[in-house]
């Protein structure tokens, strides 16, 4: 774990409310590195919308600085920074009309995607952005590490199938019209490759949003993350003031971090499982990641999740425990009071799998896509 802060003091001048280019740099006003952050060594610098980061100096907590802002160059430049939405916002939509309720001959809307609002849904809140932002860095360009392909929409099919999460990218995009969507997605990198940039930029912070401060903690291994985190009672937001916090870290691995943010440190605890044949997430289909290759990097039996602390600060969480009922092991699969149907409706997964595998065949990269099997969830608590 090692803090890491951007510079927290407000500038003295506004400083790109102008147009670019500007000649003079404006100054930030002398600031003290937080005393409260622990002791180390700090890399320091000024970043801001219209700006590109100043260069980086090394200081200590307590020490006062002052520092340069540094104007972006271009519009280009400043909107590296700005945050994922202004980039993904310029995403072509298909239009209200186009949502008849009928698919064409020509190729108009499938049937079940029946208005705009439901379309947008998906690409945003109850979809794609579920798991990630889109507009990063990593989704608006598309990574030569990908491979060779004859076109964008042929490099969207196959990006979306990239780690762990295939087959829930590839479900959701077949939650809309794949096709047209994996060409408005392709349209949408490649508009950005040609130079187009956000058509809206985000504004300085004003009043009490310029006295926020924000502290960051790596406080998980470098390839897991953190489906959700819990500090307190919900009921009673007193409970477990300064005391540890928890993450989940869902299909990324069993090992659940605990940070202490008073004294900055990070431990991790080992979710148990009752039956050692539980699957894990290492198994679940995957084409190769343009960045980790054909490594399955998550591996988790348990799949934490919402954690909860109770009114004495003991923390629950779901987590998986044993194979699935429908599952392989027979003990498992005669629950009793189940109907036969019943059973088959907790094999879930065959659906995706079938959705999986249509939309795979024109892939390259098909020799990779591995089974998954499904397995369900139970509560269980972990002793702080
Ligand atoms: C279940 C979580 C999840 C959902 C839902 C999801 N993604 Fe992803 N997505 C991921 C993960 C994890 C990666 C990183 C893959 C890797 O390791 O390369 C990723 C990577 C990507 C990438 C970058 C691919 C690359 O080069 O690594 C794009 C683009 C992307 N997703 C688009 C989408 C779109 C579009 C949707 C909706 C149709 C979507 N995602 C839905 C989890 C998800």
């Amino acid at each position: 774990m090692g803090p890491r802060l951007a510079f927290g003091s407000s500038p003295r001048r506004r400083t790109c409310r102008r147009s670019w280019p500007r000649s003079s740099s404006p100054t930030i006003r002398a600031g003290t590195l937080l005393p409260e952050l622990p002791k180390a060594a700090y890399d320091v610098w000024v970043r801001g919308y219209g700006l590109v980061d100043s260069p980086r100096v090394r200081s200590e907590p307590g020490k006062t600085l002052d520092l340069e802002a540094v104007v972006a160059p271009s519009e280009a430049a400043a909107a590296e920074y700005y945050p994922a939405i202004y980039w993904y916002s310029i995403l072509k939509v298909p239009e209200k009309h186009e949502f008849t309720g009928s698919a064409s001959e020509r190729g108009g809307m499938p049937v079940h995607v029946k208005s705009q609002a439901q379309w947008l849904d998906v690409v945003k809140t109850n979809g794609c952005y579920g798991c990630h932002a889109l507009g990063v860095k990593a989704t608006r360009i598309i990574p030569k590490e990908l491979g060779e392909f004859r076109s964008s929409v042929q490099a969207w099919e196959r990006r979306i199938q990239s780690g762990q999460a295939m087959t829930q990218m590839v479900n959701n995009i077949g939650r809309i019209d794949t096709q047209r969507a994996l060409k408005l997605f392709a349209d949408w990198t490649d508009r950005i490759a040609a130079g187009e940039l956000p058509a809206s930029k985000p504004s300085r912070p004003t009043g009490v949003e310029r006295s926020v401060v924000v502290t960051m903690w790596d406080w998980a291994g470098p390839t897991d993350y953190l489906h959700d985190e819990i500090s307190t009672d919900k009921r009673n937001p007193q409970v477990n003031a300064n005391g540890p916090i928890y993450g989940a870290t869902e299909e990324s691995t069993d090992l659940l971090p605990v940070l202490d943010p008073v004294r900055h440190i990070a431990t991790q605890l080992k979710m148990p499982v009752r039956d050692p044949k539980t699957p894990s997430s290492k198994d679940l289909p995957m084409a190769a990641s343009p960045y980790w290759g054909e490594e399955p990097i998550w591996d988790s039996q348990t799949s934490i999740h919402n954690p909860m602390l109770d009114e004495k600060a003991r923390v629950w969480f779901t987590s998986r425990v044993r194979p699935s009922w429908g599952g392989s092991t027979e003990k498992y699969s005669r629950r009793p009071g189940t109907s036969r149907r019943r059973r088959a409706g907790l094999r879930s997964s065959s659906t995706p799998m079938a959705m999986v595998s249509g939309m795979i065949t024109s892939s390259r990269s098909s020799r990779w896509i591995r089974r998954r099997t499904s397995a369900s969830r139970q509560l269980s608590t972990v002793s702080p």
